[in-house]
């Protein structure tokens, strides 16, 4: 965002930053000209993060925070200690974190555990960054706020009902907190990502062309046929970094409230 108007670099707070699309996302803050604070349950998987940061763009200053989103005390602490490191302004918040939870199981097969797993990280998660943040951003007269839902809080699914209820839970969470924050200068929106080819999935349509005896290219072919993707294949996480960037920057300066969906065409 205006980094120009700055006389520091502009901070960004990246939970899930330690794979996948929020891994790819503090990487192109951290290009863009971010200083980045990356957070997640994994140290190392962080570290790397940042070791890849200083190799692509060596200006931009990191911070590893171990962080349970889901605990309302371990958010608070690394709070803190980013707001010391970043003396005390935050100019995006990229909520990443996120689980699906228990593939392809009924109602009537699901724990309860399992769902109140899956509701802690992927609303609870962002409500507490946001709690913290959102203030911050008021007190400073701007800020952006991205939260990576999913097309899965557009649509049913069998089989998918707790990450769908709970991507469902951050859109609301995303436009009431949009006409809360629009008089304040800061903007917070939802992108809607269809599948991500992250390792994640790569993985499992790997280990189920293996099961199966056919080529990654058929199980993928297959899941694009199931998913009904117009276009024909999934993001590659470069895809949802762009509406990130796109959000965070010049362009987004007026949009607010917004599920910006990228799945290849499935939300149509
Ligand atoms: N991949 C897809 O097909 C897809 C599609 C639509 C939406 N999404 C959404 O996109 C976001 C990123 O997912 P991804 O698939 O790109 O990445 P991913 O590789 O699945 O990574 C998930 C990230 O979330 C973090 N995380 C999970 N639970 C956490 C917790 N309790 N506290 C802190 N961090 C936690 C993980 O870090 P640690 O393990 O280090 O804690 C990791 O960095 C998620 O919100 C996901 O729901 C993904």
């Amino acid at each position: 965002m205006e980094s120009s108007k700055l006389e520091r670099r502009p901070a960004a707070f990246v939970t899930g930053a330690s794979s996948g699309t929020g891994r790819e996302a503090s990487l192109a803050l951290a290009k863009a000209g971010y200083d980045v604070a990356l957070l997640g349950r994994r140290p190392a998987a962080l570290e790397d993060v940042a070791a890849d940061i200083r190799g692509a763009a060596g200006e931009a200053r990191t911070i590893c925070l171990r962080t349970d989103v889901t605990d309302p005390a371990n958010v608070a602490r690394s709070v803190a200690a980013f707001l010391e490191w970043s003396g005390g302004r935050v100019e995006v918040l990229l909520n990443a974190a996120g689980i699906p939870g228990p593939l392809g199981a009924a109602i009537g097969d699901i724990a309860v555990e399992d769902f109140d797993a899956v509701v802690s990280t992927n609303l609870r998660g962002p409500f507490l960054t946001m709690t913290h943040l959102l203030p911050v951003m008021y007190r400073q007269g701007g800020g952006r706020v991205v939260n990576i839902g999913g097309n899965h809080g557009l649509r049913g699914r069998a089989g998918r009902s707790t990450y769908s209820l709970s991507k469902w839970g951050l859109r609301g969470l995303t436009r009431s907190a949009a006409l809360e924050a629009g008089p304040h200068g800061v903007t917070v929106n939802y992108v809607a990502p269809g599948a991500i080819a992250v390792d994640r999935m790569r993985l499992r349509w790997k280990a189920q062309a293996a099961e199966e005896g056919v080529s990654e290219q058929v199980v993928i072919e297959r899941y694009v046929a199931q998913m009904g993707i117009a276009l024909g294949r999934p993001n590659e996480p470069a895809d949802v970094v762009a509406m990130i960037m796109f959000l965070v920057g010049e362009g987004g300066r007026n949009i607010t409230g917004q599920e910006l969906v990228i799945d290849g065409g499935v939300i149509v």
